[in-house]
């Protein structure tokens, strides 16, 4: 399914640049990594809320752009530490940060693009969003220091997955919705600015969460870049292996033993039926996330008119989330 966006929202989107650059660095070699490593750029979803509704608030494009390079930014500097935590050396079908250079400079390198951001996000001197961006950041530390300490576990709940999806997720999602309202002028906001800060925050959790359960049903499709099952290699339990444990509690025992193994020689415990039933549970509950996520759309759309090309880009950007498949 193919993404569908105004020309203007996709010219804004391909001005969301990784680059890091400055005269004044002392150290251009970072810089080179980080372009070398980050310029494709990926799904580039939380950048693409952000200029959706900034464009729905009528935000300046000036404004619109630092906004979604810097949720970007920092989605960046997260998976750069990420690569180096789990080991991995293929992101986006390309060789990570780590593996093109060291894991030392990856830290250091989502360290620049951190740092990076909330100076350039402090210097559009606005308090309240650095502080919120800050938060952001910190609910990521916590996000995947939670995931950590289910790394191993077979007896995970739903209540502690959907926290760490937040956290490591939706936190960083609901920035990305609400941080272009943050910036608007007081004068320019002809609507309930509350509610609709409000609302605008529902949007970036559900979708948050919905993206992590379609993230957790990617993990076992044949179609995408990672192998297969690569949580559990990881010895973690995610949203589809719940399920079939839910569904079948006797896989518990032999479920767990391929907790963190590469290739069970078994193979794994659960039938070709089994799995398929987890994956279309899950796949609907990411669609029902999805769909609460359009009926706040609705009800900020009766407080402020959303224009109708933005409203087909969120129902384009919807579908694609919900239907994705690597
Ligand atoms: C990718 O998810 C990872 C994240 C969304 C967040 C990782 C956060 C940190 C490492 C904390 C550091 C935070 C900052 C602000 C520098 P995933 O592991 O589920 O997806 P993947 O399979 O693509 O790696
Ligand atoms: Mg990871």
């Amino acid at each position: 399914m193919k993404l569908s966006l105004p020309d203007r929202i996709q010219h804004r989107l391909s001005r969301v640049s990784y680059r890091v650059d400055g005269l004044e660095s002392p150290v251009p070699e970072i810089e080179a990594l980080i372009s070398r490593g980050l310029v494709a750029g990926g799904k580039r979803v939380r950048p693409l809320l952000s200029l959706l509704i900034a464009d729905w608030i009528a935000l300046d494009e000036a404004k619109s752009l630092k906004i979604a390079r810097a949720v970007e930014l920092v989605h960046a500097a997260s998976l750069a530490h990420d690569d180096v935590i789990d080991e991995s050396d293929l992101r986006r079908r390309k060789p990570t940060l780590r593996r093109l250079s060291s894991n030392s400079r990856a830290v250091l390198a989502g360290d620049l693009l951190l740092s990076r951001t909330l100076r350039e996000v402090s210097e559009l001197d606005n308090l309240e969003l650095v502080k919120s961006l800050a938060r952001s950041a910190e609910m990521l530390v916590y996000g995947e220091w939670l995931q950590q300490e289910l790394i191993g576990e077979i007896d995970v709940s739903e209540s502690q997955l959907s926290a760490v999806h937040h956290k490591k997720t939706g936190s960083l999602m609901e920035w990305a919705c609400t941080a272009p309202l943050q910036i608007l002028e007081l004068s320019n906001v002809s609507f309930p600015r509350d509610d609709f800060s409000h609302g605008l925050k529902e949007i970036g959790r559900l979708v948050g969460a919905a993206f992590q359960i379609i993230d957790d049903v990617v993990d076992f499709s044949t179609e995408s870049e990672k192998p297969f099952a690569q949580d559990l290699r990881e010895g973690l339990v995610n949203s589809v292996t719940l399920r079939i444990l839910s569904k079948n509690p006797s896989l518990k025992a032999s479920l767990s033993r391929c907790l963190g193994v590469e290739a069970p020689a078994q193979g794994y415990p659960w039938s070709h039926d089994e799995l398929a039933y987890a994956i279309t549970e899950s796949r609907s509950q990411a669609a029902a996330q999805i769909f609460a996520a359009g009926r706040v759309l609705e009800e900020l759309h009766a407080l402020h008119p959303i224009p109708p090309d933005v409203r087909l880009a969120f129902e384009s950007l919807f579908e694609v989330l919900k239907g994705r498949k690597k």
